[in-house]
């Protein structure tokens, strides 16, 4: 596993070790200079070697500051997206420690017990697309990969031609679910596989149709135009 999320930069600039517990990376901005947005997905723990003032964006837009003297440590959770940049006017220099805990590693915890899910009684999540709506069932947020149930109204379908960033694969529960380009319909038991990277679709439900999907990676390279939400894409 290497908690990459190709969509963006490397969490530090030099990776200093790493074992099977823990990675550690060096950052280093001059005064002006910004790291690029990244993805951490891992819990991770900053500490000032040398710096001053800097300023980060996240995902959502948001601008913050923070201070961070010779000695600073800051720990933060995973998930977090944003880029670093050095608006002090001395150099800023770290060390950055991430942690490969069994919870980001998708290994549950030891108190956590077998689940059982009754789609039968789950709530449907519509997506962007009419017609289409999702089922998460399970997912890894360190990896990206998940399990769901999707829905797709008679008529409705993917409009394009895409590719994932993982390997996908579907088991047709019910209806009939074309893959235009290929002609392939899944029917009721029918189990697809389709290949990172593979240019696919459109696809089109010519029945209502109900399909177990996963994913061993995360889904798209980047958000498809048809999805506005962006666990549409997730
Ligand atoms: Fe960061
Ligand atoms: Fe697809």
């Amino acid at each position: 596993m290497d908690y990459y999320d190709e969509r963006y930069a490397p969490v530090g600039q030099t990776m200093l070790f790493e074992n099977e517990r823990i990675r550690i990376w060096e950052i280093l901005l001059e005064p002006g200079e910004r790291h690029p947005t990244h993805h951490h997905l891992l819990p991770y723990l900053v500490l000032a070697v040398e710096g001053d003032q800097n300023k980060m964006e996240w995902e959502d837009g948001r601008l913050t500051t923070s201070y961070e003297p010779p000695g600073f440590f800051i720990y933060r959770e995973a998930g977090s997206v944003h880029d670093l940049t050095n608006v002090g006017n001395k150099r800023y220099w770290s060390r950055l420690i991430e942690f490969k805990t069994p919870d980001a590693m998708g290994i549950p915890d030891s108190d956590h017990k077998e689940l059982l899910i009754d789609t039968n009684q789950g709530e449907w999540r519509a997506k962007t697309l009419p017609g289409l709506a999702e089922m998460r069932l399970w997912g890894n947020q360190a990896t990206g990969a998940s399990i769901s149930l999707v829905k797709f109204d008679k008529g409705s379908g993917i409009p394009d031609q895409h590719r994932h960033a993982s390997n996908q694969f579907m088991y047709c529960l019910a209806g009939q679910y074309e893959y235009s380009q290929s002609g392939m319909i899944l029917r009721p038991g029918n189990f697809y596989w389709n290949p990172k990277g593979n240019v696919h679709g459109p696809t089109k439900a010519l029945q209502d149709s109900v399909l177990l999907e996963i994913y061993d990676g995360p889904h798209y390279p980047e958000k498809p135009s048809w999805y506005k939400d962006d666990r549409d894409a997730k």
